[in-house]
This record gives structure tokens, C-alpha cells and sequence, in this order.
């Protein structure tokens, strides 16, 4: 194993910072990109792969970081899948945004449309090239489906739609009251055996009528009957409603999924809702962060799982990471119980951090926040 920091390829090497299983993070820099690779060494094998927590939205840099770290430990492969024709483009995409970019410098100045979870890009590129005086927001969470959708845009001229990489459940809460004319969700996960993954629920659903227009809309279809169901008893929670419901309507655009429904002659079910309202302006939201430092070397002698489940939101710290005496890592999860964050909580001697540094101000996420300062208090004492 080298000697850290070192510089390889076109990755920087940070740090390792390594755990009791024998699990490894290895902090890679790379092109204006932060993130870790895993190592677990097992006899006289090491498995090197990406780390899902911190991993970019463009799987690119993270196989260069594999292959740099690779050639640099001059290894001899058993078995690889980063060596391919795959490996092209290494470029970052502009219109993939960071979620900073929506806290702080967004202003939405041209009327603003939303897709929820857009696959494979079909429909969102269809409406952003007709509707050029709309400035699309893309929110997906696999990551092939950005880029690929980020390569299009490219391809094909198109620049008013801005990609995100983020829990749609979580990115409404970013937007200015009354400035969203179109959400489409279009074939959500059903999620049948996990119904708290999905993205209709009842708080959804009131952030969407904040964040809508007056005769602004939100479109949900979907393949899913049970789904279906679940929304419409979701919807009429509301004490005022105005929805419409279609069976099997024709759109413009059939998207990758519906085409496989069609073939399999599914039904399908438009649900739109309008809003009616004028909603309140709502303070912008912001990211936590924190004010004191912790002496890492007293949370290693203290450390202990811990698991913290509240009505509305929870904590639960999961393993540590030392990289020295003076520095490491938790990792944690934490957040609203429909909405869960996964990250790591970086210890130096002079600042504590959440890495990826992306922790939003939402109300269960500072609730959780306020535990985790609760549980490192009792830790240090
Ligand atoms: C069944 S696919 C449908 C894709 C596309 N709308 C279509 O019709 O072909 C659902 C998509 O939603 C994405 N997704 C699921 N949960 C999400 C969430 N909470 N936020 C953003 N995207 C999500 C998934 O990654 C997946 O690509």
C-alpha cells in the first residue's frame, strides 16, 4: 500500500483511513471531485471498489480513481469491469448541477418545469426542446441515466435544462413558493414492499402545491394500479382538491417504460392535480454545518454504535474510520425517516465536516444534527 498523500495519474491520493473490519477509505481529489474508494483486504486479495456514500454523479472520475489507484499499487488484476471502450469521456458535464447551486445562485428568472426520476430522458428532453422558454430541472438518482441524459443535452444543443443528482423528496424544499409551473413524475418506483422510499406521499404533496404556480400542475403516471390507489388516498388527505384522472391517455412522448408497459398491454393512470393556491414565501434553506471542534482521540476511545429513533427523524452512527491520533471519520445516517442521509462526518484537528459537504437545513435533518452534537458531547466527556 503506498504512503499517503500521493499523486498517480490524474488522481490525487488524500488520505486512508481505515476501520476494524479491515475496510479501507481512501480519499481520492480529482477534477474539482472529492470522493473515497473502499478497500477491503482479504488473505492476499485486495478488492478495490467505489464508495457509494461520496461517489460523483459521473461515474468517469471514479473509474480513473480506480484505475489510477491500481496502476499506482502495481497490482496484478484478477478481475476487473473499469477496462473498457466504456471509459470515454472524462468531462464534466455543465449541466449537471450540485445541489449548492440550488441553495445559494439559483434564481429562477424563466418559468421553471421539474422531472422526477427521468430515466432515460426521453420525456424531459422531448419538453425541454419544445418549451425553450422553460428552464427545466432534471432530478434523478441513477447515475448512468444522468450522464447519459447530460451527453444528450450536449449532443443536441440543449441548454435550459439543469440536471440534479438528488432526492426529489428533499429538492422541493429548496424552491421559492409559487414559482414552479409543471412537476412530471412519470412511472415513480412503486415500491410495494418499502411504501416509505416512495415519492408520493402527503408531504410531498404539500411542497409541491408551495411550490406551484397558481393553475400550475403536478402529473403523476403510472403503470401501477396499487400505486395509483395509494396516491389518490394520498391526494384526498388534502381539505381542498382539484384533480383530474385519466385511463390510457396518449402522450406526445412515450417514454422507455411506458413503451414496455404498452407492449404488455398495462393500463395506465394520469393523476394531475392544479394547484389553486398562492402559497407563503419561505426562508431559503441552507446547509448545517459545524461550530465546534471534537478531539478525535477521545471519540476513538469512546466510540459507540448507536442507534436513535425519534418520531419523525433518527441517528444512527454506524462505524468509525481513523486515519491518525488527531483524524478520521463516522460514518452516519441520519435524517427523516421517509428521507434518509448517508454520510461522513470528517474529524481534523482544526474543523469537523460532513463529507460530502451537502447536509441541507430541512427540519429533520436539524433535528438529527442536534442529536448527532448530543451524541458527540457524551462521547468526548
Ligand atoms: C421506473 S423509472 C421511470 C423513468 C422514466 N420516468 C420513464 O418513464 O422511463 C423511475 C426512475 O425514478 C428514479 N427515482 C426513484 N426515486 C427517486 C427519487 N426519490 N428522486 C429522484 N429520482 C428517483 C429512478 O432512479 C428511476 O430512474
Amino acid at each position: 500500500m503506498p504512503n499517503f498523500p500521493v499523486k498517480f495519474g490524474n488522481s490525487e491520493f488524500l488520505y486512508k483511513a481505515t476501520c476494524e473490519r479491515d475496510e479501507s477509505l481512501i480519499k481520492v481529489s480529482q477534477s474539482s471531485e472529492e470522493f473515497f474508494i473502499q478497500i477491503r483486504e482479504k488473505k492476499d486479495v485486495i478488492l478495490v471498489k467505489a464508495d457509494k456514500i461520496s461517489r460523483p454523479s459521473q461515474v468517469v472520475f471514479v473509474q480513473q480513481a480506480l484505475r489510477d489507484f491500481r496502476d499506482l499499487c502495481e497490482c496484478s488484476v484478477v478481475f476487473s469491469n473499469i477496462e473498457s471502450q466504456k471509459i470515454k469521456n472524462k468531462k464534466k458535464f455543465d449541466v449537471i448541477k450540485d445541489i449548492d447551486f440550488f441553495a445559494d445562485k439559483f434564481k429562477n428568472e424563466k418559468e421553471m418545469w421539474i422531472e422526477v426520476g427521468f430515466g432515460s430522458g426521453r420525456h424531459l428532453l422531448y419538453q425541454a426542446k419544445k418549451h425553450k422558454d422553460i428552464q427545466f430541472v432534471g432530478l434523478e438518482i441513477h447515475k448512468p441515466s444522468i450522464e447519459q441524459v447530460a451527453k444528450q443535452c450536449e449532443i443536441q444543443s440543449i441548454d435550459n435544462i439543469s440536471i440534479l443528482d438528488y432526492d426529489a423528496r428533499i429538492f422541493l424544499e429548496f424552491l421559492n413558493s409559487n414559482s414552479v409551473g409543471k412537476i412530471f413524475i412519470h412511472f415513480p418506483v412503486p415500491w410495494d414492499k418499502k411504501p416509505h422510499r416512495r415519492v408520493i406521499s402527503s408531504e410531498f404533496i404539500g411542497e409541491s402545491i408551495r411550490v406551484l404556480k397558481p393553475n400550475g400542475t403536478l402529473e403523476l403516471r403510472s403503470d401501477s394500479e396499487k400505486y395509483f390507489n395509494y396516491s389518490i388516498e394520498e391526494f384526498f388527505k388534502l381539505s381542498k382538491l382539484n384533480i383530474n384522472i385519466n385511463k390510457n391517455k396518449d402522450l406526445d412522448i412515450s417514454s422507455k417504460y411506458e413503451d414496455r408497459w404498452k407492449k404488455q398491454a398495462k393500463d395506465i393512470y394520469d393523476i394531475t392535480l392544479k394547484n389553486e393556491e398562492i402559497s407563503k414565501e419561505k426562508q431559503k434553506i441552507g446547509k448545517i454545518g459545524f461550530d465546534s471542534r471534537y478531539e478525535f482521540v477521545k471519540i476513538v476511545k469512546n466510540f459507540q454504535k448507536v442507534v436513535k429513533n425519534e418520531k419523525d427523524f433518527f441517528l444512527h452512527v454506524e462505524d468509525i474510520f481513523i486515519i491518525n491520533e488527531n483524524k478520521g471519520l463516522i460514518k452516519i445516517s441520519f435524517g427523516a425517516s421517509t428521507k434518509n442521509e448517508r454520510v461522513y462526518v470528517e474529524f481534523t484537528k482544526d474543523r469537523v465536516s460532513y463529507f460530502p459537504d451537502n447536509i441541507l437545513e430541512t427540519k429533520a435533518n436539524k433535528q438529527a444534527h442536534n442529536l448527532l452534537l448530543e451524541w458527540l458531547k457524551d462521547t468526548i466527556k
